[in-house]
């Protein structure tokens, strides 16, 4: 009989992170691209003092946490327990409420519905484009975005059931309910006990969303009909569970499907603009395309399978700047990937910025070339290599309706303007809940001259 003893598998190497953040204060992210060099695809820790997170960015070891072993890696810690009071135990939390609502939501995003909503999203869109855009006027692009966006979304999901009065509450209530609790993300170590400004702020929100969301949810599941907005929806597959814990569950599945989809949709958007500035070859290229398919407008769902190649724009630029660009999990039990030691309770970091530059799975990593996402050459791609949307089990729900909602305001916006950008230095991304850019992106719509 044999007596070897299996070694244990090697810890991970740490890395002094809190030295990086010292030296790159004003620009966190190169301390954080610094840290995805230096870990050369392997699993290394990043020291933050009393947080030693597990960086994870090969897309072997990224398969292994979002789908492999996916049920070992729970959203809970970092990111997750600050949002918990806003998005509750619905779709965005896990474990069995997860569960229970992903039955529920999942089937309700299918192409068929997803296109029935294009009709709709095309009307409301191009009516809120015409109400908040002022050619020849510069503004803010994110606030521009937004105040498109966030309407849009709540018109689409809440169907004509909701009062204009109702959209003017709840659209600033939410954008501070998901960018108020930013700073816990840059304090992962701070207790949820100990006050941190923007707490106050969170809470309001939160008593705002849900007076007008429970009183709306109320309503339907009193007079239930067949409508397709998502509320209906959601009120008809929950109509076995009547009473409070029925509303509470719709609500949570609501919230968490609006928190899920109008900052990363803007903030998306909001990119769309300094790319295409810093690239003027493949700008022009958009706009050719634009021209030829929409023309002078105006933008209609027929028109979606022709934009090509900005659809192949949207997707090189989630590359580059996916807005998610971390996904933390916590770690239940003790476990190993790609050999190393990953000790429970700890948390490991997944960071679609970091995965999608890595020069083993991407040629020229830094070039912004669209052509990558050609159809016919992106199968030859590792699945985990790109993932702005996630992936396994908790795989986003939205990445069709964004689609649709981008190649609509793109190209409603494109058949009519030129953007032109007035910031004077380079437009960097910088780190906040989503990957946002440094600086405010100052643009002007000037209209375009038709013969
Ligand atoms: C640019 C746009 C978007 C990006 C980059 C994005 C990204 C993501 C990512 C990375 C996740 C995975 C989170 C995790 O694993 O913990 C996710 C989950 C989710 N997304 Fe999106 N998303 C976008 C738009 C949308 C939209 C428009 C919807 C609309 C319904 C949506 C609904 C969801 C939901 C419900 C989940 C949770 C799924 C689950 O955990 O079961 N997303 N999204």
């Amino acid at each position: 009989m044999s007596t070897d003893v299996v070694a244990p598998p090697p810890e991970a190497r740490t890395l002094p992170f809190y030295r990086a953040l010292a030296k790159y204060t004003r620009d966190p992210i190169r301390a954080f691209e610094e840290a995805g060099k230096q870990a050369e695809g392997r699993i290394v820790r990043l020291n933050m003092g009393p947080f030693k997170p597990y960086l994870v960015t090969h897309p072997d070891h990224v398969q292994h946490v979002l789908r492999g072993n996916w049920s070992n890696y729970v959203r809970e810690g970092m990111f997750w327990d600050p949002l918990t009071s806003l998005f509750g135990d619905g779709i965005f939390s896990d474990g069995a409420g997860w569960q229970e609502s992903r039955k529920i939501v999942q089937p309700l995003f299918t192409t068929r519905y997803i296109d029935s909503l294009t009709e709709r999203m095309a009307s409301i869109l191009a009516e809120q484009i015409e109400e908040e855009i002022r050619p020849g006027v510069p503004f803010d692009a994110f606030t521009m975005v937004s105040k498109i966006v966030h309407p849009t979304i709540v018109r689409l999901f809440f169907g004509d059931k909701i009062s204009r009065e109702d959209i003017a509450q709840l659209v600033p209530a939410y954008d501070t309910a998901v960018t108020s609790k930013a700073i816990r993300l840059v304090l992962p170590f701070v207790p949820e006990g100990v006050p941190l400004p923007g707490d106050k702020a969170f809470e309001r929100s939160i008593k705002t969303i849900d007076e007008v969301a429970y009183a709306r949810i109320r309503e339907v599941r009193r007079n239930l009909d067949d409508d397709q907005d998502i509320v209906s929806a959601l009120c008809r597959a929950r109509k076995d569970e009547p009473g409070e814990a029925g509303d509470r569950k719709i609500r949570d599945d609501l919230v968490g499907m609006h928190g899920a989809s109008t900052e990363t949709s803007a903030t998306a958007l909001t990119w769309i603009w300094p790319v295409l500035d810093a690239h003027p070859e493949i700008a022009q290229l958009v706009y050719e395309e634009v021209d030829r398919v929409v023309g002078a407008g105006p933008i209609s769902p027929a028109h979606l399978p022709e934009l090509r190649y900005l659809r192949m724009f949207l997707n090189e630029m989630l590359r580059l700047y996916p807005v998610g660009w971390i996904l933390p999990r916590k770690v239940v039990a003790d476990d190993v990937i790609g050999g190393v030691q990953v000790r429970a309770g700890s948390t490991v970091v997944l960071s679609p910025y970091l995965t999608h530059r890595l020069p083993e799975f991407w040629d020229r990593p830094l070039e912004f070339d669209p052509e990558r996402f050609d159809p016919e050459r992106e199968d030859r791609r590792h699945r985990y290599a790109y993932f702005p949307y996630g992936g396994g089990p908790h795989q986003c729900l939205g990445p069709s309706l964004f689609m649709m909602e981008a190649l609509l305001l793109v190209g409603g916006i494109l058949s009519r303007f030129r953007p032109v950008l007035g910031n004077t230095t380079p437009i960097v991304p910088k780190l906040a809940s989503t990957l946002r850019p440094n600086q405010s992106v100052q643009m002007t719509l000037v209209p375009i001259e038709r013969s």
